[in-house]
């Protein structure tokens, strides 16, 4: 890992209507290379979090670095650096085939025909979705579809892939091919930053994990060694842990 944090949160508040809703001074940094996972139940900031982190909103306090550069000056500098699949991304489709979807982002930068042909082939791949590529997207299975919102962020061609609740309302395949994609966006190179309640599903593949209460950051650690204080924030305690055992990868 690189000595100067990729992106550094400093005091950040976001405030949504004067009434103290949103994130309270939050401050950590990420590194190159790792895998966060964020957890922390529902409204307690996640999302809020995750749409500073591409600028998308701007804090009311306190500043975001990316590059050492603050997203109040340099909003599309975060942007191109911090790619963020929203959560319900599925919902957003716009093209007729496969391929043409993923090619929206990248054509809209301006790119020249075959650096986006070899960035939607390249995002196809990493999400498994090379043999679907003349499909419409209103043909695809959920978990199908998820990975093609994906893949349209990965075309970008982002630093770190931002992923929110990235398994909500999946079946067991559709979540088990969405973990092996992961796995492999993190393994070339992607730093990878993950929300979600269902921690088990990604717990062995995080670097580390922070924890959010009411907009607050309340733990910042390896995964394991906040297990066991995890259901004193709301977030579940993974069933093999619980028996005390070692959890092992959702996959195998
Ligand atoms: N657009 C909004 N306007 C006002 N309050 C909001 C808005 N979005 C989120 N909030 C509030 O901010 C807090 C954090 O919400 P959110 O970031 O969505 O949490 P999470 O993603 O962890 O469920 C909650 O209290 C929520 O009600
Ligand atoms: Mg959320």
């Amino acid at each position: 890992m690189s000595a100067r944090p990729l992106i550094e949160v400093n005091q950040l508040c976001h405030d949504y209507d004067g009434t103290g809703s949103g994130i309270q001074k939050i401050s950590f940094q990420i590194f190159k290379g790792e895998f966060l996972l964020v957890a922390g139940k529902n409204g307690s900031g996640k999302s809020t979090l995750f749409r500073h982190l591409n600028a998308l909103l701007m804090p009311t306090k306190g500043d975001l670095l990316v590059h050492a550069r603050s997203i109040r000056q340099d909003p599309l500098a975060a942007r191109k650096t911090v790619g963020l699949v929203f959560q319900d991304a599925d919902t957003q489709i716009v093209g007729e085939t496969v391929a043409d979807d993923i090619a929206f982002g990248p054509e809209n930068l301006g790119l020249a025909r075959d650096i986006v042909r070899e960035r939607v082939n390249l995002a196809l791949d990493s999400l498994g979705l090379t043999r679907l590529r003349e499909r419409n997207p209103s043909s695809l299975s959920g978990g199908e579809k998820r990975r093609l919102a994906i893949a349209g962020v990965v075309a970008m061609d982002p630093e770190v892939i931002v992923l929110d609740e990235p398994f909500s309302n999946l079946d067991h395949p559709g979540t088990l091919d969405l973990i092996a994609c992961i796995e492999k966006l993190h393994r070339t190179g992607r730093t990878i930053v993950l929300a979600t309640h269902e921690i088990e599903k990604v717990i062995t593949l995080a670097t580390r994990m922070i924890i959010l209460e009411q907009g607050r950051l309340v733990a910042d650690d390896h995964p394991r060694a906040l297990l066991k204080h995890l259901e004193r924030f709301g977030v579940r305690e993974p069933c093999a842990s619980r028996f005390g055992m070692e959890v092992q990868p959702w996959a195998s």
